[in-house]
Formats: C-alpha cells, structure tokens, sequence
C-alpha cells in the first residue's frame, strides 16, 4: 500500500497544470548528457499516461463491452471489489438517478455487492446536484452525518468509505477534501469509469479524486443497471452536459459539454428494458432536441423552422445526422406497449417533426416537458434563454394545435437577478394562460462561475423572492386544478406503478399525461366488455373512469385491464362522446 503513498500528489492533478511544468525547461539545446541519461533510465519506467490511468477516459469500447483500459500500471487485479458493500445516495435530478445507475453498473462488473442496508455499507456514494445553493447544503448536512458513522466504524472491523460523485464533486474539488477529510474518493459526472481505480487508492488510505470533464464520455457501453423499485419504468440518458449557458446555470460547468450517446447503444438499451418487461422509458438529456447522433450517415436536414419564430441560440445549430426526431421514432418502434416520455426539451429548438411524431404514434405520450423559467421577455433576455414571452406563448398554441390532448409541465425561478414586480406579474399571467398541471418552481439561488454571477445583481431580497415562489406556487396549483378538473368524467389509460403510498387499499398509476391516479385495487375485466375478472398489478395498463381531481392527482376506478393499442380507440370515444 505504500506504493500508492508516493503517487499521492498524481490523483488529484489534472492535465491542465501539469502540461506546461512537464514540458517548460526542456529547451532541446540546453539538454546534457546526465539528462539524456536520466530520460533514458525513466523511459523504460511507467510513463505519464500510466499515472493518469483512467483520468483520461478510455474512447473505444472493448468488443465485449467491457472497459477497454490498456494502460495497467495498477494492476487490474487491485480494482476489484471483492464483494464489498456499495450504499448509493441519490440526490437531485433524474439525471442523478441514471448516473447512479451507470456507476453501479461499473462497480458491479468488478465484483462489488449493493446493499440497501446503510449500516453494513463498505462504501458510501453520494450522487450529489449543485443546482441550487439548498441541494448542496443537504449534502454537507449528510456528509457530517457519515463522517460521524465513519469515525465510529473507525473503531469496529469494518472502516467506511465515502465518496462524493457528480455535479458537487466538479463544482467543490478541493473544498471538499479539505472541508471534510474524511471524504476518500471524489469522481466528477465524467469519471465513473475509474470508481474502481479510485476506491482501490482510497482502501489505501489515500484521498483520491478525478473530476475531469470529457468531450466524448456518454457511457455508450455501460449498459445501466436499474434499480426501480417496482422495476416498469426506467429513464434512459441520450446525451451528457449542456451547451446552452442559460446565465443562472451551473450545468454547464459541472456536466461539461453537451454530447449525445450514438442511436443505436440508446436502441440496445431501450430493447433490453423491454425484454425485461419495462412498460415506461423516459429519455434524459439536458436539452433533449438538441439531440444529434453524427456518427451516422444520414443527412436528415435542419431544425431552422424554429430559428425564423423567434428563437435564437448562442451556439452553432448542428448539422447532419440523426435527431431528436429520428431517435424518438427508432424508440417508439421496438415496442408499441411500451410509453415513451423524454425530458427536458429547451423551448428554443422545439421542431415540428417531434410534434407530428407525438400526435401520430400512441406510445409517445402527449405530454411535454417545457421549462419557460419566467413569463417576462426581459428576464428571458437576462437568463440568456433565446426566446421572448410571445415565441413561447406562440410554440405553446402550435403545441396545442398539433396535440389537443396535450398536458404541459414547466419549470419557473423566482427572484431572479433585476425581477420587478411587473416581470413577476407577467410570470403569473404566463402561468394563467397556458394551464399547466405539473410545475417544479424554485427561488432563484445564485451559483458561482455563472454569467449572472459575474455579470448580474442577486438583487431580489430573499423574502420577496419567497414571496413570489409562493404566489408562483399556488397560481400553478389552481390551474394544475382546473386542468385536472376538466379530466373528471373522461376514462384514462393509466399505467400501474403500484399501491398507493396513503393506503394499501389503492392502487395509484398515470395517465398518458403523466398525472397520478389513484383507485380501489380490486379485480376488473380482463379486456373492455368482457366478464372474466383479473387482479391489477404493478406494469399493467387499466381503463379508469375518473370521479374527482385536484391540483396535485385524480380519483376514479378501474373498469378494465387495457393496452396502448387502447388508447386510440379511447381516444376516439372520448371525441365522439363531445
Ligand atoms: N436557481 C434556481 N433554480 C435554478 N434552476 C437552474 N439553476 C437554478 C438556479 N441557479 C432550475 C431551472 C431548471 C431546473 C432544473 O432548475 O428552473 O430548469
Ligand atoms: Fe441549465 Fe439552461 Fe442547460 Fe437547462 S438548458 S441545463 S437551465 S444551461
């Protein structure tokens, strides 16, 4: 173990400084015979690449999918887990949960265990969000806790490791390992492929981190493990970072560059799922239909319809190969009993083509994700989102005119920098006037590295910005209500997640639209019209005749098992009955 003592100072470089002091002082005619000598004797030694084994992320996959690390001056052998015990921390976003999942994946293949049991945990991960100022404080609450328990443990026979993954890992480094120096490992959302590296320096005794950021990292071979409770729904990552900069935003820094996950590992995944009985994949990205995968052939145009209505970005629109559009297909294809969602679409690049696709295909769901973050044009000007309050009223009506049935969620900040009492107003009446039934509302919270952090004013007191969360929040709850109100009477298609959390008398699932629905479990007709009874289980699809709603769920009760083929012909009911 002493031999990972002296590459100590090794893990936690990275290539930016130590490039320029490798080759500074090395003029080619300064160089004398003792130091062609000394070069020679260290060439036959390990080399640079050696050392940052695993912090430069490995291209290629290997044939059988397994790490393609070629370069094995630790030997292999060292990075298994030995049947140790993993404890996963969620914390943050869906993007979090499918990180969690491609890290279990990594470790598994190296002989590591999962638990759920905290208390025999041999290894503690956090998978941390730097989003807000509140997530991370969260986690530095929790890390006292497990640094508390690893002292403790310091005394029993089994130690305790922890370790901090994603967006807090980039954003902290070293604050972290300094603050709290009973943290071992901290790897960045680009690094999981060298958890095992670094856990096996951290058994050592060692700190070890590695928090660089990739260009080209998606995971594409790291088939995820999921690890859902009920196991039918999954989310499924189609691409990494954002280049956006929307100027509030630490995303960008902590997840890096936006790159999209080639076409046909997103297929492999989504028909493994399938086989494995999944009724419900939702494909992840930060700005999904800026989706492109250009490692295939085919030319299929550019989004520059939106471009003319009045939506801009700051980065170059790309070209060639296969978009959002033509992956939704592909996805929606493998299998027609399968609901198809995907999060977050950014409303400056919203095509047509998704919209048709949408309405015409009855496994995509008529549901969309699309974050407005304010109601007032000079607020979006402010927070850099390429769109005024009319381009988004105005995708928002072609929305409805594509997909009637549609349901629209957003996400909106409170308090940001220069908000008047008029941008806020116009927030409200831009929540007013498109109806939404699912919102994720947030005080405005400033992060460091940001433009608005740079550039803006964080001057919105923190009481008015709570205030006006609070405003924004329940504007939203009475018209998530009425929404839901207009669904009582209709019969929806809900998808079974399993017994509802307040009563084990209930079942609780969601319609198409993604809200939750709530019924008596009790055995209904096998198929519309038919007399044979059948249990409801969790994965099944049923028919709910709804009886009552509010802003937050629907009440009814099933009359019947169903299928997604059912819901064009439902459909067809509910309009003729209109
Ligand atoms: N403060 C508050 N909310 C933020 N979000 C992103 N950055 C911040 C911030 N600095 C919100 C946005 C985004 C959601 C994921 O989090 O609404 O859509
Ligand atoms: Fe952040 Fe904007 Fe990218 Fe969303 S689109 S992750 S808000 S920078």
């Amino acid at each position: 173990m002493d031999y990972f003592r002296t590459l100590r100072p090794l893990f936690t470089i990275s290539q930016h400084w130590i490039r320029p002091r490798y080759c500074s002082n090395v003029a080619k005619s300064s160089v004398t015979s003792r130091e062609r000598k000394f070069k020679s004797h260290i060439s036959s030694g390990p080399n640079f690449q050696d050392f940052l084994k695993g912090v430069s992320v490995p291209k290629t996959p290997a044939a059988d999918g397994q790490d393609c690390d070629t370069h094995s001056y630790l030997s292999e052998e060292l990075h298994m887990g030995n049947s140790r015990k993993v404890y996963f921390e969620t914390y943050g976003c869906q993007m979090n949960v499918s990180d969690t999942e491609i890290a279990w994946s990594i470790l598994q293949r190296k002989g590591y265990q999962r638990t759920a049991d905290l208390s025999e945990a041999d290894v503690v991960l956090l998978v941390t969000c730097s989003i807000r100022d509140k997530a991370e404080q969260t986690i530095w609450n929790r890390l006292q806790q497990l640094t508390a328990m690893k002292k403790r443990r310091l005394k029993t026979r089994t130690p305790m490791k922890i370790g901090i993954l994603g967006c807090m890992a980039e954003r902290l480094k070293v604050e972290i390992l300094e603050r709290e120096k009973l943290v071992d490992v901290l790897a960045g959302p680009d690094a999981y492929r060298d958890l095992p590296r670094l856990l096996t320096v951290a058994e050592g005794g060692q700190q070890a981190s590695n928090v660089l950021l990739s260009l080209e990292e998606t995971y594409a071979d790291v088939m995820p493990v999921q690890h859902a409770p009920q196991g039918h729904s999954a989310f499924v990552s189609i691409m990494r970072g954002c280049d956006n900069m929307c100027s509030y935003c630490i995303v960008p820094f902590t997840r890096g560059r936006e790159r999209s996950r080639p076409v046909s590992s997103i297929l492999e995944e989504v028909r493994m799922l399938s086989d494995q009985g999944v009724k419900e994949v939702t494909l992840l990205g930060q700005n999904v239909n800026s989706y492109r995968d250009t490692s295939e052939e085919q030319f299929c145009g550019s989004d520059l319809t939106q471009l003319s209505r009045g939506f801009k970005t700051v980065y170059r629109t790309k070209q060639g190969g296969l978009r959002f559009s033509d992956l939704l297909d592909r996805v929606s294809c493998i299998d027609p009993d399968m609901r198809i969602r995907f999060t977050s679409p950014h409303p400056k690049d919203f095509p047509d083509e998704v919209l048709h696709l949408i309405a015409e295909r009855r496994n995509i769901c008529q549901q969309i994700h699309l974050p407005a973050q304010s109601g007032s044009s000079k607020i979006l000007k402010a927070m850099r989102r390429g769109y005024t309050r009319e381009a988004y009223l105005d995708l928002v009506r072609n929305i409805k005119t594509i997909i009637p049935e549609v349901s629209l969620s957003s996400d909106f900040i409170s308090g940001f920098c220069g908000e008047t009492e008029d941008d806020h107003q116009q927030t409200l009446s831009l929540i007013r006037e498109v109806g939404y039934n699912v919102g994720f509302l947030f005080a405005y919270s400033m992060r460091k590295k940001t433009h608005a952090f740079h550039r803006l004013q964080d001057d919105v007191p923190a009481e008015v910005k709570q205030r006006r969360l609070e405003e924004c929040i329940s504007v939203f709850r009475e018209e998530a209500a009425k929404v839901n109100a207009a669904l009582v009477g209709s019969t929806e298609l809900v998808l079974v997640e399993g017994e509802s959390k307040r009563s084990a008398k209930d079942l609780c699932g969601r319609t198409d639209g993604n809200v939750k629905v709530i019924f008596p479990k009790e055995d209904v007709a096998v198929q519309p019209e038919d007399s044979d009874m059948a249990p409801v289980n969790a994965g099944d699809y049923v028919l709910v005749k709804i009886s009552s709603a509010n802003s937050q769920s629907l009440r009814g009760r099933a009359i019947s098992h169903s299928s997604l083929g059912d819901r064009a012909k439902h459909y067809e009911t509910v309009q003729t009955a209109v």
